[in-house]
């Protein structure tokens, strides 16, 4: 088990029909909101509606910010930021999936922060890098999607299109104040959107879980449990689209998988996530789709790593009583979900490898593993082919 702090100051209200605390909760954090969603699915749900008349009930006015796109770029994030200052707004409210939720965390660092200044100077890899020094907008997030656990955590994930970047920002200052997590609000997802969140879910624990050195007997555990439920859930949710039991556990699952939970007592880090991130900074490929297509392909070329091979076969035991690889492409396939990368992601493959070590090589040529061992362009160039149909 390894040291750890544990930091988590997010508020975060779960249930059935909590949506219509949103007015309630906004007025305890300020008066006037930038309300930022994606470009129509809140719309034509009928959520965005219900939203402003809770808003309006309590007396909290807003501005609407609607154009944050899948994958959101720092363009979009930057004007978002400059849209909140210039209406004076002292609240940032996110509502949608991780696009959504991650900009609004982002834009309310952007409005208050100096004239001149990009959210993207705050990033790890930016030539411009600054530490963060002012204290953001508070944030109340409501998610539509249990996936990428955003409303819980300090990280937002931003593009740079022109760069053909994707990273992750992440500070203590960037954790909303509350998180409004009502199951019913994932009853206009697709079968498919639902699918797939539910693997983005799974990785957020079993990337770090598989990468970490060492055994942490209760965090182990924990992990595991939680991995199992979405095992068991998610089919159930799929089936029974109206089961409102299920798609509370799931919601609440995706929420703990990505909170500061995910590291704790471990070193393991995201390292699947990467390596998506930088797929769908060259494809445009949304985020949870494009972990699919990897996952089976990342785990089996891991398994040459001994300290990976060790906790993937505590997984197998656990978890999938048999092989973890095979168990995990198996229950993939029963979601009918992708398990392979199309075809024509392959003459990216050198450019995307690239950016992978630009981004997270720390100036070195490759990438260290918790284990002390070192992975080169060309092992990344081999899992990307590997995921290849
Ligand atoms: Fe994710």
């Amino acid at each position: 088990m390894h040291n750890f702090e544990f930091y988590w100051p997010v508020k975060a209200i779960v249930g059935n029909g909590e949506v219509k605390k949103t007015g309630i909760e906004a007025k305890k954090l300020g008066r006037r909101a930038l309300l930022v969603t994606g470009r129509s699915s809140v719309r034509s749900s009928g959520l965005l509606e219900k939203v402003l008349v809770s808003l309006e009930s309590a007396g909290v006015d807003f501005v609407l910010f609607n154009g944050v796109e899948p994958n959101p770029r720092i363009t979009t994030i930057d004007q978002a930021g400059l849209l909140a200052k210039k209406e004076k707004c002292d609240l940032v409210i996110g509502l949608g999936g991780g696009s959504p939720m991650d900009s609004a965390k982002a834009a309310a660092l952007a409005a208050v922060s100096p004239e001149g200044v990009s959210v993207w100077d705050y990033m790890f890899c930016s030539k411009n890098f600054r530490k963060i020094d002012v204290v953001p907008l508070p944030a109340l997030l409501i998610p539509t999607l249990p996936a990428t656990g955003s409303e819980g955590n300090s990280i937002s994930v931003i593009t740079n299109w022109e760069l053909h970047q994707k990273v992750h920002l992440m500070d203590n200052a960037l954790f909303p104040k509350t998180a409004i997590i009502d199951p019913e609000l994932t009853l206009s997802l697709s079968r498919e959107q639902l699918a797939y969140a539910g693997v983005d879910v799974i990785c957020h624990l079993l990337e770090p879980y598989l990468t970490t050195t060492g055994d942490s007997y209760v965090k182990d555990r924990m992990a595991e449990g939680v991995i199992s439920t979405v095992i068991d859930i998610l089919p159930k949710a799929l089936q029974s689209p109206s089961d409102i039991e299920a798609r509370m556990n799931l919601s609440w699952a995706g929420t703990l998988a990505c909170s500061p939970f995910r590291f704790m007592a471990w070193n393991g880090k995201g390292f699947l996530h990467w390596i998506e991130h930088c797929l769908s900074a060259w494809t445009d490929l949304p985020h949870s789709e494009g972990l699919s297509m990897l996952l089976p392909a990342w785990m089996e070329y891991m398994s040459r790593y001994k300290f990976f091979k060790y906790r993937l076969d505590m997984l197998g035991k656990r978890v999938f009583n048999g092989s973890a690889v095979e168990g995990m492409e198996r229950w993939m396939k029963e979601m009918n979900v992708k398990t392979r990368l199309d075809k024509s992601a392959a003459e990216k493959i050198p450019v995307m490898c690239d950016t992978l070590i630009a981004v997270y090589g720390g100036g070195k040529e490759f990438v260290e593993l918790p284990s002390g061992e070192k992975m080169f362009k060309g092992d990344f160039e081999e899992i990307y082919r590997k995921a290849l149909k």
